[in-house]
């Protein structure tokens, strides 16, 4: 038990919990935070560009062994600078020549597009800046995208899993899992920290009591059970100390189906899960075929034999318009019917060309 290291899918070791430090500010008080997390037994500490607190975290850092520590940072698109410039930035703020893990921080800053922005990705494993590479946010369409190019796989996803988005994430989680993908849960506190009187809140309070835990313990063993490593954080000592206890805190089957059950009730900010989405869930826990069971509807026969129909039409306006046209060139009388086939022409492909986009695969 314990948070165990994870082999990830490049020969790297990483640890399973890191102390994240978005809006823990700047000045003495991160860097007091980060040297807290690190005394308490936190190994993994997780940073971004974006946080503009890479420097704090880096001065912390200097007071340990690099070595022992596994450093996360992320590219955020900040000042419009490029992927290369600002992993050098990012290495400069942490005063270190490697970072163990360098995340996309979102799949809109992957520019110009997904492919071109992680082959940057890769380049810089090679040269030794990152040892491994992730992305963070990226949906399974995102994903796949990346997938069909990459040399590299990612070694981690780094995205937001909480009770109440855990349905809308089971796809992304089990995408993940079968590519050996490793999965960071980041904000698994929301539950307690925006909807402290939501539909989980009784069920974790009833666990918390049942285990005297703290609830926040609970919702962090949640997301191990979960299947993913957890980046959390907080200024207060005996809260990051719970964290780490987490590791140990087995939820059984029955406390899992009720916090999941609670969770799909939904909250305000996601919702209720639909009836599909539910379906959804139950197909990827008993472990169906992913890639079927979040594949996009197969394009029904119908939708193609119209779409051939409407081609077929559109080009014969085409060729009876021109023919009549030719025929008038050559000094045949042509009837005043004959310009309406163009505009026919037109409509009929406009519609085609609407099909087209709602069926990509067509
Ligand atoms: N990749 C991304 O896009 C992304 C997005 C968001 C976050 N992250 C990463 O994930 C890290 C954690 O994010 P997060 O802060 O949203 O995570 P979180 O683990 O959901 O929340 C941590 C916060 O919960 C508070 N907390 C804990 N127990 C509590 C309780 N019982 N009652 C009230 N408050 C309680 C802590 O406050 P105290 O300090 O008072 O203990 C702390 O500020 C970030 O620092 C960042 O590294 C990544």
């Amino acid at each position: 038990m314990g948070w165990e290291p994870v082999k990830l899918n490049d020969g790297h070791v990483m640890p399973t919990i890191a102390f994240g430090t978005w809006k823990i500010g700047n000045g003495q008080s991160p860097i007091d935070q980060v040297t807290q997390a690190l005394d308490v037994g936190f190994t993994h500490v997780d940073t971004a560009q974006a946080y503009r607190n890479e420097v704090e975290a880096g001065k912390a850092l200097a007071k340990v062994d690099r070595s022992k520590v596994f450093v996360t940072t992320k590219y955020s698109g900040l000042d419009g600078l490029d992927i290369d410039t600002s992993i050098r930035n990012s290495l400069k703020n942490l005063g270190t020549d490697y970072v163990d893990l360098y995340l996309i921080h979102h799949p809109r800053l992957a520019k110009p597009d997904i492919p071109t922005a992680w082959a940057r990705m890769e380049a810089l494993k090679k040269a030794g800046l990152a040892r491994s590479i992730g992305v963070s946010n990226f949906e399974v369409a995102d994903l796949a995208i990346l997938l069909a190019s990459a040399k590299v796989k990612p070694v981690a996803n780094q995205i937001l899993l909480h009770p109440y988005v855990y349905i809308r994430q089971l796809p992304l989680l089990a995408y993940c899992a079968k590519h050996d993908i490793v999965v960071e849960g980041y904000s698994g506190l929301i539950p307690i920290t925006q909807y402290p009187d939501g539909p989980v809140s009784g069920v974790i309070g009833a666990i918390s009591a049942r285990e005297s835990v703290a609830p926040e313990v609970v919702l962090t063993a949640w997301s191990k059970a979960k299947g993913a490593t957890v980046v959390t954080t907080s200024r207060k000592k005996e809260r990051l100390e719970g964290y780490l206890k987490a590791g140990d805190l087995a939820l059984t089957t029955s406390d899992l189906a009720k916090i999941d059950a609670a969770g799909a009730k939904g909250i305000d900010a996601v919702g209720p899960f639909s009836d599909d989405e539910k379906a959804m869930m139950r197909k990827v826990e008993s472990g169906a075929d992913l890639e079927a069971a979040t594949a996009p509807a197969p394009i029904s026969q119908g939708r193609s034999a119209e779409l051939t129909m409407l081609t077929a039409l559109s080009a014969l306006s085409v060729f009876v318009y021109f023919g009549l046209m030719t025929a008038e060139m050559a000094g045949f009388k042509v009837p005043f019917w004959v310009s309406p086939f163009m505009l026919l022409s037109i409509v009929l492909d406009r519609k085609a060309k609407k099909i087209r986009a709602a069926n990509p695969g067509l």
